[in-house]
């Protein structure tokens, strides 16, 4: 039987971590993965979540199975942290959300669902993704049976949005489809739109009749919880119907325990009921319930004010080390004599951006200095650290 089977090649950004794990050079440095690290390279646990932990093995009582909506206190909890707890979406009760198994089990279980959305539709609506955007967005929605368009986003040449592109290219879609928008920390750019261009975006949409489905995976590693919310905020409060997909492998750090939310935003309180009941059977048919360990810590975390206390400040801690490793990047590179080259790095936001330099600049990086990115010259910023700061700038000088 698997005699037909085709060998593919690795996934290019996983297998960068796989290289540079079997990389003996001691000055190595690993900017591909997208996870936060501290100034040691590690990875760490948060300290609310180790207490959540704590807490959550004293008091559970059972193992067995939840259900394939996840913890009611979870759900609400996401609910209220991405949309804001008084928002007019919430009181009309339009809103609901099923556990998922990480961001991209929510856009996934999402992408099922607006396909089913447009079963009977003779001309089935096109998911639109940004130009560039994470490269798992496409084969997480297309093999949901979707079909995907494309619009104009970032522009390596200026370094930023290039949104009259960006709008001329929206023109594009038709009543009915889906555009894919990154909450915050645009993956792979870090360049994301300001509150008057999400306005603009927003009044496009109705004036297509096209629906928003936001992607947010970086929440709180931007310019704050609040602040990085506010377009799809907006969005929700001014677009009819809406789907946020969400993850907390990054902002709580819960990385291998799978934990995201998938919320819907219907027109009235009976389609959001009936949404609700056909995720639950998305889920049910692709992997029954969700993983419980994660949403759990994230249920205690979000309930109990100190720890949620705890979690803002560990939060704004690495969103800070973040911030300021942007800064210090860009004022060495400057000191080495790269002039104003890589001036953008600094305004852009969350773990990434590109360098901007060409794939035989990055091999030659790989290959003669063990620094390890991805083809497209996207960083994670978080791979960076005082220790390495300097090799990296000397590195990267030499290849440019
Ligand atoms: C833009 C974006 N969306 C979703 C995800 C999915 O996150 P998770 O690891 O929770 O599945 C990621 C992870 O890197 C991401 O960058």
């Amino acid at each position: 039987m698997f005699d037909v089977l085709k060998a593919l090649p690795a996934d290019p950004i996983l297998n960068l971590v796989v290289e540079c794990k079997a990389d003996d050079n001691p000055n190595k440095v690993d900017l591909g993965a997208g996870v936060y690290k501290d100034e040691s390279g590690n990875t760490p646990i948060m300290a609310a979540v180790q207490a959540a932990q704590t807490q959550l093995q004293q008091e559970e009582t059972t193992k067995t199975y939840v259900s394939p909506a996840g913890l009611v206190g979870f759900n609400q909890g996401m609910i209220n942290l991405l949309l804001g707890d008084s928002h007019p979406a919430i009181k009309d009760q339009r809103v609901m959300g099923v556990q998922a198994p990480g961001g991209c089990g929510a856009l996934n279980i999402a992408g099922h669902l607006i396909k089913r959305c447009n079963q009977d539709k003779q001309v089935p609506a096109t998911v639109w993704i940004s130009t560039p955007t994470w490269a798992n967005h496409i084969p997480l929605l297309s093999s949901c049976g979707l079909q995907l368009g494309e619009y104009p986003y970032y522009d390596g040449e200026t370094h930023g949005i290039n949104f009259d592109a960006m709008m001329e290219g929206l023109q594009e879609i038709k009543a009915g489809d889906v555009v894919l928008l990154h909450g915050c920390c645009h993956n792979p750019s870090g360049a994301d739109l300001t509150q008057e261009q999400w306005r603009t975006v927003a009044a496009l949409l109705n004036e297509k009749g096209a629906m928003p489905f936001v992607d947010v995976a970086y929440q709180g590693l931007g310019d704050g919880l609040e602040q990085d919310a506010w377009g799809m905020r907006y969005l929700a409060e001014h677009c009819p119907e809406m789907i946020i997909a969400s993850s907390c492998s990054k902002n709580f750090g819960l990385y291998r325990e799978r934990v995201g939310e998938v919320v819907v935003i219907a027109k009235n309180t009976t389609a959001a009921n009936i949404s609700h009941g056909q995720l639950l059977s998305i889920a049910r048919g692709i992997y029954s319930m969700p993983p419980n360990h994660g949403a759990a810590v994230v249920d205690i975390i979000l309930h109990n004010p100190a720890l949620t206390q705890q979690w803002h400040t560990e939060l704004t801690t690495m969103r800070e080390r973040i911030a300021s490793l942007r800064v210090s990047l860009v004022s060495q590179l400057q000191a080495a004599g790269a002039g104003s080259r890589f001036d953008y790095i600094q305004h852009e936001k969350g773990m990434f951006s590109f360098l901007g330099i060409n794939p035989e600049q990055v091999l030659a990086l790989k290959q003669q200095h063990s620094i390890y990115m991805v083809n497209s010259s996207r960083i994670s910023v978080a791979g960076l650290s005082d220790r390495n700061m300097g090799y990296v700038v000397e590195s990267l000088m030499k290849v440019v």
